[in-house]
């Protein structure tokens, strides 16, 4: 089939080349000529395990494409996907002006039969909002009577970050949310080759499973933070308690694990779309303010912890592993590393930092204010405390005999909990954690 994929991010472009991989010819369009330049010569730009060498392969077979002029690839497709970005407004609520925009330059040059899909993630009635944009653009170009060969299909993107390229092939469920039946079996015959079960349902189901499945699993992190806040008063250990939960098959082991909170580009934005969504239909989510509250609390709390056990911050040298906001990315959006980052180098404290991959990302928010070590053990170096942010599989390899003899004051704070396993206490160092209720001093 011929797919035309608008927004080469995150998800348009692993999705583009998943498509390519599954035999499907595929031209991806995105307005950043600089992006388009290095995709061209097969260059992802940014860090996604796996993409880079799928990506090789599709265009050695020639199956993808890169180009900044939507025009020269419209014709031939057969479906159209939009993966722009829906990023949060200051209140809460999706933006969708670049999706509106894009649905708009669609209409006006679309002039055959096609299928869009919506992959961007966006508040019920976006689909039929964006529908409706490409057949009044296509009307003001004098097409109307196409209007109806052009049909909607919400298909919401459940890939993570880090494991994108596979949970795309290996997807564990595929949602198909159309009114028209023949749209939606072209989109069951597009997706042919993952072996996943398709859910078929309405757009307005659709839309809002996504929401559903973010808000479910932030809900879980924000629960199990809780239940570390308690952990560390009543001298339990909440790793423990997750995995005495997790074994309950109605429970799962998955997004259980305490530290600092979530971050990313995907569930602050949803979960506060999703209230925001509530609200305008009249409704009052009440789990979902009180899931955002825990999840910022327990920054503050982690943040506050250390000041106080440092006794101030103000010149002090604190090293910091990890800035992405999950492991395996080098995206920073929304990232509690960050924000943390942030509230120290405010403070005034001397912040050297290591990333794996999310160094570049990092500097153009921290600018000037942190300097960044070139491995884990050289951010240490004179260091009075460590701060894990994010729990890179790395982090655990180091040599914990040699970090100590790098450091002024051997002490950590694990923001993640990544450590709490490795007995630091016996190489010397007073390690604290999040929920773990007996301390390592
Ligand atoms: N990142 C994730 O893990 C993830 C997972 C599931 C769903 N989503 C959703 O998918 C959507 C995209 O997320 P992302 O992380 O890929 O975003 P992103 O910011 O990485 O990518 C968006 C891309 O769209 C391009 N773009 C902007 N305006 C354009 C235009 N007018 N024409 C063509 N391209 C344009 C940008 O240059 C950028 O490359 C969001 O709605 C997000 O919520 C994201």
């Amino acid at each position: 089939m011929n797919l035309v994929m608008i927004g080469t991010g995150y998800v348009g472009l692993t999705t583009g080349v998943g498509f390519a991989t599954l035999g499907h010819k595929v031209a991806c369009v995105d307005i950043d000529a600089g992006k388009i330049a290095r995709l061209d010569m097969g260059e992802v730009p940014f860090y996604e395990p796996g993409v880079q060498e799928a990506l090789k392969e599709v265009q050695a077979q020639g199956n993808i494409l890169f180009t900044t002029d939507l025009k020269s690839v419209i014709g031939g497709a057969e479906v159209i996907m939009l993966a722009v970005g829906t990023p949060p407004k200051s209140t809460g609520e999706a933006d969708l002006t670049v999706l509106f925009a894009v649905a708009d330059q669609v209409g006006k040059l679309l002039e055959h039969e096609v299928v869009l899909v919506v992959k961007s993630t966006v508040p019920v009635g976006t689909n039929r909002a964006v529908l409706a944009r490409v057949r009044e653009a296509m009307t003001q170009a004098g097409r109307e009577e196409l209007t109806s060969l052009v049909q909607i299909v919400s298909v919401p993107e459940f890939l993570r970050e880090g494991t994108a390229l596979a949970d795309f092939l290996h997807s564990d469920r595929i949602v198909i949310g159309a009114d028209d039946g023949i749209a939606a079996q072209t989109i069951d015959l597009l997706h042919e080759g993952i072996h996943a079960p398709r859910v078929v349902t309405s757009i307005e189901s659709a839309e809002l499973i996504k929401y559903a499945a973010n808000a479910f699993l932030a809900t879980k992190i924000s629960f199990i933070n809780e239940m570390a806040n308690l952990a560390d008063r009543v001298g339990a250990d909440v790793r423990d308690i997750a995995q005495g939960i997790g074994l309950d098959p109605r429970i799962g082991p998955h997004f259980l694990k305490a530290g600092i909170g979530y971050g990313g580009s995907c569930f602050p934005k949803d979960v506060s779309a999703l209230e925001q969504l509530s609200g305008e239909h009249g409704y009052s989510f009440r789990l979902l303010p009180a899931v955002i509250e825990v999840n910022n609390r327990q920054r503050d709390l982690f943040y506050k912890h250390l000041v106080r056990e440092l006794g101030g911050v103000k010149g002090r040298r604190i090293a910091i592993w990890g800035l992405a906001f999950k492991p395996d990315t080098d995206d920073v959006r929304e990232s509690a590393a960050i924000d943390i980052t942030q509230r120290l180098c405010a403070q005034g404290a001397d912040i050297v930092a290591y990333d794996p991959k999310a160094t570049e990302n990092a500097k153009l928010l921290l600018a000037d204010t942190v300097q960044f070590a070139p491995t884990a053990i050289d951010a240490c170096a004179g260091a009075e405390a460590l701060i894990v942010l994010t729990e890179w599989p790395e982090f655990r390899e180091v040599s914990f005999s040699a970090l100590k003899d790098r450091m002024i004051e051997p002490r950590i704070f694990d923001g993640r909990n990544h450590l709490a396993d490795l007995h630091l206490s016996e190489y010397g160092f007073w390690y604290r954690g999040v929920g773990l209720g007996s301390y390592e001093d």
